[in-house]
C-alpha cells in the first residue's frame, strides 16, 4: 500500500478562502477584523512562524501587526501590554508567542489575556470549555488536525485514534477533541505519552495514529496497522549538509516506511504547519463576529456544535 497524502497546504488554502469570504462580509458590516502577535525575543523558529501568521493574515485580508519586543522584557511590561491590548477594540484577537524567555511565567501571561481574544485557545477558560463540549476558541494546532481528518474524508467517528504526546499546545486539546460528542470527535482516544512502557503495542491498534512528541523518526513502520492514518504534527529540524541553511525539516514520522503500510499520511513540511496558521485566521474572523458559537469546524460542519453525553 502506498499511503494517499494528506496536503495540508491545498486544506489549508480552503479554508483560507472559507475565511476571505468571513472578512469580506464583515468588512460590509463595518467590521474590520484584526490579528495582533505579540513576539518577545529573537528566537529563529517563532520569528519564522509568526512570519507566516503575518503572511496568511494579509492574504485573506486580516488588518493584522506583529509587535516585536526584545528578549529581555520585563513580565511586567508584558502584562501591561497584554491588558492594553484587551481593551483595545481594534484587535479581535490576540496571540502571545511561545516559547517565551525563561524570566517570563507563561502561565501568567496566557491567564491575562482576556478569553475572548485568545485566538490561541490556550486560556484555561477555554481549555475548560474544550473539555466540557462548551462554545469556545479551540487552539489552532488541533483544530487544523481535526479539519484535515474531515476535509480529506476520515471522519475520526467510531474510528480508535491514538495521540501520541501531551503537550498542552496540542496532545491534551486534541483529545478533547477527538472525544467530543460533535463533528470531528466521537472517536474513542488513547492517550501515549513519555510515561507508556510500550508504546508500540499501543500504536498498532490505532486506526489513526496521531504524532506530537517533538521527536524525530519515533514512529516506525513496525508501529503502524496497515491500512492506518497517520497524522505527524512533529516538527524538528536535523542536520542535513546538503542544504545551504544546514539543515532540513522533518516530522516525528519515519515517513518513508510508513507511507507503505499507511492508508493516509501528513508530510513534514506541508501538512499540519499550514493548518494551524488557517484556523488561527478561522478563530481571528469568529472572535470579530462576535465570538466562538459553538462551532469548532468550519464551512460544510457548519450547525454542528458541541453536545453533552
Ligand atoms: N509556538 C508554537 N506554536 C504556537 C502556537 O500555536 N501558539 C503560540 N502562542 N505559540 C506557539
Amino acid at each position: 500500500m502506498t499511503a494517499q497524502i494528506i496536503d495540508g497546504k491545498v486544506i489549508a488554502a480552503q479554508v483560507l478562502g472559507e475565511v476571505q469570504e468571513r472578512v469580506t462580509s464583515l468588512r460590509g458590516r463595518g467590521i474590520e477584523p484584526g490579528l495582533v502577535v505579540v513576539l518577545v525575543g529573537e528566537d529563529p523558529a517563532s520569528v519564522s512562524y509568526v512570519r507566516g501568521k503575518m503572511r496568511d493574515a494579509g492574504e485573506v485580508g486580516l488588518r493584522s501587526e506583529t509587535l516585536r519586543l526584545p528578549a529581555e522584557t520585563s513580565q511586567e511590561d508584558l502584562l501591561r501590554l497584554v491588558h492594553n491590548l484587551n481593551e483595545d477594540p481594534s484587535w479581535h484577537g490576540v496571540l502571545v508567542q511561545l516559547p517565551l524567555p525563561p524570566h517570563i511565567d507563561e502561565r501568567a501571561i496566557i491567564l491575562a489575556l482576556k478569553p475572548e481574544k485568545d485566538v490561541d485557545g490556550l486560556h484555561p477558560v477555554n481549555v475548560g470549555r474544550l473539555f466540557r463540549g462548551e462554545p469556545g476558541f479551540v487552539s489552532c494546532t488541533p483544530a487544523g488536525v481535526i479539519q484535515m481528518l474531515l476535509r480529506s474524508g476520515f471522519d475520526p467517528a467510531g474510528k480508535h485514534a491514538v495521540v501520541c504526546g501531551r503537550s498542552n499546545l496540542v496532545g491534551k486539546p486534541l483529545v478533547g477533541l477527538l472525544m467530543q460528542k460533535a463533528v470531528g470527535g466521537n472517536a474513542t482516544v488513547t492517550v501515549c505519552h513519555t510515561g507508556t512502557p510500550d508504546l508500540a503495542a499501543h500504536t498498532r491498534q490505532a486506526d489513526i495514529l496521531i504524532a506530537v512528541m517533538g521527536r524525530p523518526g519515533t514512529i516506525t513502520a513496525d508501529m503502524v496497522r496497515y491500512g492506518a492514518v497517520v497524522i505527524d504534527v512533529g516538527v524538528n529540524a536535523i542536520p542535513d549538509a546538503s542544504k545551504k541553511s544546514g539543515q532540513r525539516l522533518v516530522g516525528d514520522v519515519d515517513y518513508a516506511a510508513v507511507a507503505e503500510k499507511a492508508a493516509a499520511i501528513t508530510p513534514v513540511p506541508g501538512g499540519v504547519g499550514p493548518m494551524t496558521r488557517a484556523m488561527l485566521m478561522w478563530n481571528t474572523v469568529i472572535a470579530a463576529s462576535g465570538g466562538p458559537d459553538g462551532h469548532i469546524a468550519p464551512a460544510h460542519s457548519v450547525g454542528a456544535g458541541h453536545s453533552r453525553g
